[in-house]
């Protein structure tokens, strides 16, 4: 099995997406495709897969041209996708996520038939995801959708599989179930593409590396032949500066912005936290340890069956939305980018002061220069490029649009920022680029708590974690405490206590 990309372009009007990219991908093979936001990466898998029509070039499967008009198309010529941005159904089951609509001429599935149980059963077991067929995959965790997604595309029996940065929404637990079913598949001589932005995952999990800049292929060999800095000096096109900054101690904590008690709703049963100004609070845990349904409740956006609430040692009642959170000024990032309001329509600037439009204005009057001037500023802080602006933000790659919502919330100027996931699809550089301005907000004062799946990040950026595990806080680790290898630990709770 090979496919074979001879001279692929895109353009969206100016834009060039993509530009000569000539590629072969190899049956047994694991091909990782890296770059930084905006480079192609997901263009050009879209492009395999059937999603997006190539505006010049030719794609050959084992020798033989083909078009494909969609991505059902290409799946039934074996051709399967894993999105970048979840394709889930959230109003059906994951039993009928997971098979509805594949295979429609091999299989008849009759709606539960016992065939699609036994069939489901099989595909959980392969990925080790424990998840009920019968609940309503928008229930889910992000996390969980991303295995049900993961399972649709297995149960596709794929002979060339295109994973878009399939790892960003998993944990520590199911990117390791991940990586042996890539393996797997590899060893079965399936393609396999696979986009990520976590470096050392990319040189652990590929055979062969792909590194994209500006649209363009600008080197492509084994993987025992790269290594991390010559992956970054690919990508950015120069070797990556030395960062001097020192590690600057944490300032001390200062006085208790908020504190929740005895909370439970959802997932999380009877926490009991406090922020305090000027700290980062991470939040680790495995997916399905109720890190997100913390968050969510804090943030006003999800009822708590019990929990007490102080805000600068004042007693009040339980924010009743994300609303009323924001006007105490605390700002939550949802890990789900589509649910978080963006106006796909309007330019990323736009979108980036939309929610605090009070200093845009002068003298009441809102001008375009000034929304870019004070977008230019929040995006600035996360590494976002100022030339994209002015681009409307459904026009962006998937990382870009990220860093755009940060820079709204930082824009918002918050007292406390609740992120899920902030960084998740984020390309290296930029990484840096927000732990630095989260860094800045604490100094300034504010408070961030931060879920994250990524525990390098966690022991990067925060004062203190806590480490969730069935719904409630089973450790607290601060300052040099904190490592990767104990968080990984504390996650499995008892379970990791052998
Ligand atoms: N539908 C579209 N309309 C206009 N421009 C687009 C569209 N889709 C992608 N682009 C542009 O094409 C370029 C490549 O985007 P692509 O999504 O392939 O990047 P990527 O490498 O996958 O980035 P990321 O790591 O952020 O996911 C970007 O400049 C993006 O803004
Ligand atoms: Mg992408």
């Amino acid at each position: 099995m090979s496919v074979r990309l001879s001279n692929i372009g895109k353009r969206y009007g100016a834009t060039r997406a993509l530009n000569g990219v000539d590629l072969t991908l190899t049956g047994g093979r694991v091909h990782a495709l890296v770059g930084e936001n905006g480079a192609g990466k997901s263009t050009c898998l879209g492009i395999i897969g059937g999603r997006t029509v190539p505006s010049t070039g030719e794609i050959e499967l084992d020798g033989e041209r083909v078009t494909f008009a969609s991505p059902a198309h290409a799946a039934s010529n074996g051709v399967v996708s894993i999105y970048q941005e979840l394709s889930v159904i959230p109003s059906m089951s994951v039993l009928h996520n997971v098979f509805l609509g594949s295979e429609p001429r091999r299989t008849r599935w009759t709606d539960d038939s016992a065939a699609m149980r036994t069939a489901y059963a099989q595909v959980a077991s392969r990925i080790g995801a424990d998840i009920d067929p019968d609940v309503e995959v928008g229930s889910l965790s992000v996390g969980d959708q991303q295995m049900v997604e993961i399972m649709r595309a297995l149960s596709r029996r794929p002979r060339v599989m295109l994973m878009d940065e399939p790892t960003a929404a998993l944990g520590p637990r199911e990117r390791q179930a991940l990586y042996g079913v890539i393996a797997g598949l590899r060893d079965e001589g399936v393609v396999v593409a696979f986009v990520s932005h976590n470096l050392e995952e990319v040189l652990g999990v590929s055979d062969d590396i792909s590194v994209f800049r500006d649209g363009e292929l600008c080197g492509s060999g084994p993987s025992d032949q790269w290594s991390r800095d010559s992956l970054m000096s690919a990508m950015i096109g120069h070797p990556p500066q030395v960062d001097l900054r020192g590690t600057s101690a944490s300032p001390k904590p200062r006085k208790e912005l908020l504190r929740v008690d005895g909370l439970s709703g959802g997932r999380v049963e009877d926490v009991s936290l406090d922020v305090r100004a000027g700290e980062i609070v991470g939040i680790a845990g495995l997916v399905g340890s109720g890190r997100s349904t913390l968050l969510r409740l804090i943030a006003g956006a999800q009822r708590p069956t019990t929990g007490r609430w102080q805000l600068d040692g004042v007693k009040q009642p339980w924010p009743s939305s994300v609303r009323s959170a924001r006007r105490q000024g605390i700002v939550y990032l949802t890990e789900d980018r589509k649910a978080q309001g963006i106006l796909p329509e309007s330019t990323t600037a736009e979108n980036i002061v939309l929610g605090r439009l009070g200093p845009v204005a002068r003298r009441g009057i809102v001008t375009r220069r000034s929304v870019r001037d004070h977008a230019d500023v929040a995006g600035r802080q996360v590494g976002f490029a100022t030339t994209r602006l002015s681009t409307n933000i459904g026009a962006l790659s998937g990382g870009n649009q990220q860093k755009a919502l940060l820079a709204r919330v930082l824009h918002a100027k918050p007292r406390l920022i609740l992120a899920d996931e902030p960084t998740r699809g984020v390309d290296v550089g930029a990484k840096d680029e927000i732990s630095r301005a989260l860094r800045d907000i604490a100094d300034r004062g504010g408070s961030v708590m931060m879920v994250s799946s990524e525990y390098e990040e966690l022991a990067e950026n925060c004062d203190r974690v806590l480490v969730m595990w069935h719904g409630t806080v089973v450790a607290e680790l601060r300052g040099p405490d904190i490592g990767v290898d104990t968080m990984v630990k504390l996650s499995f709770g008892t379970e990791g206590l052998t």
